[in-house]
Order: structure tokens, then C-alpha cells, then sequence
């Protein structure tokens, strides 16, 4: 397990889509762990996605505070998106700034877990906002991309 230096807006690995993965193994397991212990230590940290350590993978990592530890996603597929709620977003890749951001109610995600085991869950309300900012980075879209109104700065 180590920390992994996050990449800030302005390299375009952000901007790139990132591949499948074909085969989890324990290179991949070991990306997981990084990608926790990295979202950890930034104590503002969510989610972190795979590109936002430089490793263009369809892999996120979600953490939301409730109680249900880390949900982590390899090659996610969101569909089922109902609803529309504005919320403030903010980045690991956007350092300081923060800005209001549309996003579905309830969505759900089908993925594979750690084993490569397929898995699918329904999910509300602000896990639900951190999936659809996590699964951009996949497609190299950052949430200033979609924000109303101003980019504010924290
Ligand atoms: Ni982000």
C-alpha cells in the first residue's frame, strides 16, 4: 500500500478515455489499495477515479462517510439515471475550487468487484452524485466541465 501523486487539471491524462480492464489480477488489487490510501490521506477525499493517478484503467474508488466503507468499481456501467439535483462539487484534481453541478437522484451501476466478480447497486442521494463525477474521470470529463454558474474558489 502507498500513496500515489495525484494529477491536477492542466495534464491531459485527465482529458483522455480511459481503457477496460481485462484481466484483475493482483496489480490491479494493488492499485485498489493505493487509490484508498491516497483517497485517505486527502481528508477532503470522496472518490478518486484511476486517471487521477495517472493510470488510464476503468476503475474508481468511492467513500462517502455513511458507514459503508469503500465501494470500489472496475469497468462500471451506469444506467437507470432518474431525476436531476443540483449539489456542490469539488475535486482532488481541482484543488480549491468548487462549483454547483447537475446530477441524477438515483442511478443504478452494474461493475466488477476486486475478484472480478459482477456486482450492481442501486444507489441515491450523494453516493449517487459520486458515482456519475467518478465514472466521468473515466471519460475524461472533470466536473468544471459541467458546472452552472461560477467556478468558486475555496
Ligand atoms: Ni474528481
Amino acid at each position: 500500500m502507498a500513496l500515489r501523486e495525484i494529477v491536477k487539471v492542466g495534464d491531459e491524462v485527465l482529458r483522455k478515455v480511459s481503457r477496460e480492464v481485462t484481466v484483475i489480477d493482483d496489480r490491479i488489487r494493488v492499485l485498489l489499495d493505493d487509490m484508498a490510501d491516497t483517497m485517505y490521506f486527502e481528508n477532503r477525499g470522496v472518490g478518486l477515479a484511476a486517471p487521477q493517478v495517472g493510470v488510464l484503467k476503468r476503475i474508481f474508488v468511492v467513500d462517502i462517510g455513511d458507514g459503508t466503507g469503500i465501494h470500489e468499481f472496475i469497468n462500471p456501467a451506469i444506467s437507470d439515471m432518474k431525476g436531476s439535483v443540483m449539489s456542490t462539487e469539488g475535486c482532488l484534481s481541482v484543488p480549491g475550487k468548487s462549483g454547483e453541478v447537475e446530477r441524477p437522484e438515483e442511478l443504478t451501476i452494474r461493475a466488477l468487484d476486486r475478484n472480478g466478480n459482477p456486482f450492481e447497486l442501486h444507489a441515491t442521494g450523494f453516493m449517487a452524485i459520486c458515482i456519475c463525477h467518478e465514472n466521468d474521470h473515466l471519460d475524461g470529463i472533470l466536473f468544471i466541465d459541467k458546472v452552472r454558474g461560477t467556478l468558486d474558489s475555496n
